[in-house]
């Protein structure tokens, strides 16, 4: 046998051999001694390489080609076999252990304002830059405060405009406790407060009256047993209607454009003379009529210049100090910007209808 015979022949063992031992590798350890057997210094197709230097110069690309084939199998083997090692491992580790660090992480659901909440802070912000202050009233009221001192007495007929829920919760006469049915009463309280703090020469008020407010309604897509409305109160001296419309259409324009239009219509409150209900000219259609308005216009809510009883009872002597007064219902609002026909979906708690805002 010649030495080129011989050198393949010793190639062609260690194939078969690499073969065999390639399939010891299960981790580490034995992928290292494989390493060492067939890819080292000390390996058969070292000695071959390096015995290309000393052979017949007509074996020496035979030779060369054959170790540099032999390493590239050699090569290709132990890498595949490392490769499905290391997925055994995982896959090992998967079955075995209970936290898999190699799974992407869930992402996190954001959380957002509910509309409701969105308009309202809109309008808070578009008042407090007119210098309205925010006054948080109660939900329980007396009939006093919620009817009598707003001018409706015991059996008026006005009543009629707001049924309620009255709690039995003692015999009170004619004052029984009440779920609000409007923010008005919200007026006499912070009247009352404000005057107090010097009741002959009292400071003048400014503030909007956010909160929910109860009816027993017949519940449709316009109607709710609860909602939330937006009173606003101006007393000082000097104030007129002027001052209730200006106030009004600029809040109109802030919250539908610039080029936004109010119109007043008369009516009547018992708290407030003269009455008005306010409209805004419709945002979709300019005025001409549509699907979202009707008519041209959106009732938006009552206004007027508060009623001197009112005034009194608040602790303001009518005959120097005059205000205005209005109200309206906040989800009326955002049903108007958005587009929501029905204001029942406010309270379903539907994820559909809030994770669109
Ligand atoms: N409180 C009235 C209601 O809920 C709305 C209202 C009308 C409020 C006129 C006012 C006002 O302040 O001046 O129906």
């Amino acid at each position: 046998m010649t030495e080129y015979e011989e050198i393949i022949r010793k190639l062609k063992a260690d194939k078969e051999n690499a073969k065999r031992d390639v399939k010891l590798i299960v981790d580490e350890s034995t992928a290292a001694k494989f390493k060492t057997s067939y890819l080292s210094p000390a390996s058969v197709l070292a000695e071959s390489t390096q015995a290309i230097k000393t052979l017949d110069p007509k074996y020496k690309p035979l030779v060369g080609q054959a170790s540099n084939e032999h390493k590239q199998y050699l090569s290709g083997l132990y890498d595949e076999a490392v490769i499905s090692m290391k997925e055994n491992q995982l896959k090992a580790s998967l079955t075995s252990e209970k936290l898999d660090i190699t799974l992407p992480g869930r992402p996190v659901q954001r959380g957002r304002l509910h509309p409701d909440t969105q308009i309202l802070r809109e309008l808070l912000d578009i008042f407090s830059a007119m210098g309205f202050q925010v006054f948080q009233s109660r939900e329980v009221e007396t009939d006093e405060y919620n009817f009598q001192l707003l001018n409706f007495p015991v059996g008026h007929p006005a009543r009629d405009m707001q049924d309620t829920y009255f709690m039995d919760v003692a015999d009170r006469g004619d004052n029984p406790l009440v779920l609000r049915t409007h923010t008005s009463p919200g007026q006499i309280r912070v009247m009352r407060e404000i005057s107090s703090l010097n009741p002959v020469d009292p400071p003048p008020v400014r503030v909007i009256v956010p909160g929910m407010v109860y009816r027993y309604e017949q519940v449709d897509v316009r109607h709710e047993t609860q909602f939330d409305q937006l009173e606003g109160l101006a007393v000082g001296e000097g104030i007129t209607f002027s001052d209730l419309k200006g106030t009004l259409t600029d809040m109109a324009r802030r919250l539908f454009g610039p080029d936004a239009r109010t119109r007043f219509r008369a009516s009547y409150f018992p708290f407030t003379e003269p009455s008005a209900e306010f409209d805004i000219q419709c945002f979709q259609c300019k005025g001409a009529g549509c699907g979202v308005c009707g008519g041209g216009w959106l009732e938006i809510g009552g206004s007027g210049m508060v009623h001197p009883n009112v005034l009194r009872n608040g602790g303001y002597d009518p005959g120097r100090f005059t205000g205005f007064a209005f109200g309206f219902g906040v989800q009326r609002i955002a049903m108007l910007r958005y587009g929501i026909n029905d204001i029942r979906y406010f309270w379903d708690n539907d994820l559909r209808f809030l994770e669109q805002f």
